[in-house]
């Protein structure tokens, strides 16, 4: 609404004057709802800012408009309040959970790559962002209305297979791997490295299994067909956990059969080159060339990621491929862009990068035994999340299923609560608190709202709208309007953060009103305006959430 008559502004401004960029926008809190600065505007026609303010006064005047005044270079407006919360309280109240989202004629999709970890090893923290930040910026663009495709993009190939497999023959036993299938397969990948050392042969013998896996090798094959539905299991109940899911989990052996036509079309492109027995791209001066295949014939992640793009594009008629990988990844998609654009094909590729997770100021790494698996620590959240729980609601009824949604909640609300580029501390106590800057805090004021409007129906034919002309109310009225605009800010910068600060400060905004006013009272008019402005706020919270990946709960 509000954004529609700051476009309508805007629009006047610039058409009646052949302006291209007039500024016009909304203040922070305190000031006007909306202004316009004139410094541009004054050097520009050479008057002072007064002057300005005289000469397109009149064309600001659009509807809701109530009031204009000159103020430090600023021409700012007041709204009419009454009409305008009416309006926007009822779109959110009328669509609840659809409000904001977009309808949007596209047939095209948007690819994203995200999650996507190696088999035979565990799900590390790196992951576990990726798969936040990418289910997060999934579910944005679906709300916008594009078509999604998900990809989990398993790192099932390459010659770790070959360690892994000669490892298995050599220092492994069936048993073992069953009882703790990635615990005891990264025993014996670091086992492989350990004796690599003192044993030069091993290199070469995991190189010939690879190839022979390439190749097809029937025990190979079942070997490491194992090896992955083992790894999966363990995937699978993180996935569940987190609430996530894939469409589709293609791998990188996926591309297995698929890569031949790509080094073909590289060599009819006349993109090839051998270099020591390697087959490469060129890349020019600016980056190391792109290794297609080993002097053996064995091809690279590059190359499987080549022939994912190339089968992501055609096949799901993508106008957009979104890759959610950590920093350490950017050389890569800068490869892989510069050889598709060598190739003709000039995709729109966006890699989504972040930062690193934190443990006392150190990069947390669940390899090298440092930390606990990731299973455990989420074991341990959920745990004391159940405490905290416990001494607050002894008597809440599904108490594991809520202290499941609060600690899951508190984790990826710690993740996504900064820019992504940051990196993230990962304190537990700190994420699980109820007040600050956490998911229990959001999920609680959402709860909070729901008790207090517990048996309480709205009837909006007896809302009695001047309510919402007061300050404390309209404030909070602007801000569920701005709702649609976030969705759009957080797409275009491809970071959930912005969400996630946007229903901070609304929670904030909510539960300081709430400690200034009643909101059940006499009044029936007061009352049903209460009860509208309350559940659209609560509304937005919980889509906001929803959009985070964290659950919503009626009761904690
Ligand atoms: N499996 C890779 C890793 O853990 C990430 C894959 C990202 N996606 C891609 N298409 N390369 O480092």
């Amino acid at each position: 609404m509000i954004e529609l008559i700051k476009k309508n502004i805007k629009r006047k401004i610039e058409q009646t004057y052949q302006l291209d960029q007039v500024i016009v926008e909304e203040p922070k809190r305190g000031a006007a709802d909306i202004a316009i600065p004139l410094f541009n505007l004054a050097k520009e026609w050479k008057m002072n800012p007064k002057l300005v303010f005289d000469k397109i006064k009149d064309d600001v005047l659009v509807d809701h408009v109530k009031e204009i005044e000159f103020t430090n270079g600023f021409l700012n407006i007041y709204l009419e309040r009454k009409e305008l919360s009416e309006q926007i309280l009822h779109n959110v109240f009328e669509k609840q959970s659809h409000y904001g989202d977009q309808l949007l004629e596209e047939k095209s999709s948007i690819v994203m790559d995200y999650s996507s970890p190696n088999i035979a090893k565990s799900f590390g923290v790196g992951h576990l962002r990726s798969t936040m930040i990418g289910n997060s910026i999934q579910l944005i663009y679906k709300k916008l209305g594009y078509q999604t495709v998900a990809v989990n993009h398993l790192g099932d190939w390459g010659t770790q297979f070959g360690k892994m497999i000669v490892a298995y023959q050599k220092w492994g036993s069936k048993e073992e791997v069953q009882k703790n299938p990635i615990a005891e397969m990264q025993k014996l990948y670091v086992k492989f490295h350990d004796e690599e050392k003192n044993d030069d042969s091993l290199e070469q013998q995991a190189r010939d299994v690879f190839k022979k896996l390439e190749d097809g090798d029937q025990v190979y094959t079942e070997l490491w067909s194992w090896f992955k539905d083992e790894s999966l299991k363990e995937f699978m109940q993180m996935y569940d956990l987190l609430n996530v899911s894939f469409d589709y989990f293609t791998g990188e052996s996926f591309y297995n059969g698929k890569m031949d036509a790509v080094v073909d079309e590289l060599e009819e492109k006349n993109l090839l080159k051998v270099d020591q027995g390697a087959t490469i791209v060129d890349l020019g001066d600016d980056m190391p060339p792109a290794l297609i295949k080993r002097s053996d014939g064995a091809t690279l992640y590059i190359t499987r990621d080549i022939a994912a793009i190339l089968y992501r594009y055609h096949t799901y008629d993508a106008t957009k491929l979104l890759y959610v990988v950590g920093n350490e990844q950017q050389l890569h998609f800068k490869q892989l862009k510069k050889v598709t654009d060598l190739m003709g094909y000039h995709f729109d590729i966006e890699h989504i990068n972040f930062g690193l997770v934190l443990v006392d100021g150190k990069k947390m790494s669940t390899r090298g035994g440092k930390f606990k698996r990731l299973e455990e620590v989420i074991d341990q959240a959920i745990l004391l999340a159940k405490e905290a729980i416990m001494s607050k609601n002894p008597d809440l009824k599904n108490q594991d299923e809520v202290a499941k949604a609060v600690a899951i909640g508190a984790i990826i609300y710690n993740d996504l609560k900064n820019d992504k580029h940051l990196d993230v501390d990962f304190d537990l106590e700190n994420m699980l608190k109820f007040e600050g800057q956490t998911g229990p805090y959001l999920q609680y004021s959402s709860v909070r709202i729901e008790s207090i409007l517990r048996g309480y129906d709205v009837d909006l034919s007896l809302v009695d709208s001047n309510v919402f002309m007061q300050d404390h109310y309209f404030e909070i009225v602007k801000s569920l309007a701005q709702f649609p605009n976030i969705l759009h800010r957080a797409k275009e910068l491809s970071s959930p953060s912005v969400i996630s600060k946007y229903v901070m400060s609304l929670a904030q905004a909510f539960n300081s009103f709430y400690g200034k006013e009643r909101l059940i009272v006499e009044d029936q008019g007061v009352l049903h305006a209460n009860l509208l402005f309350a559940r659209s706020i609560q509304i937005v919270i919980n889509e906001s959430l929803r959009l985070l990946g964290i659950k919503s709960l009626k009761e904690m």
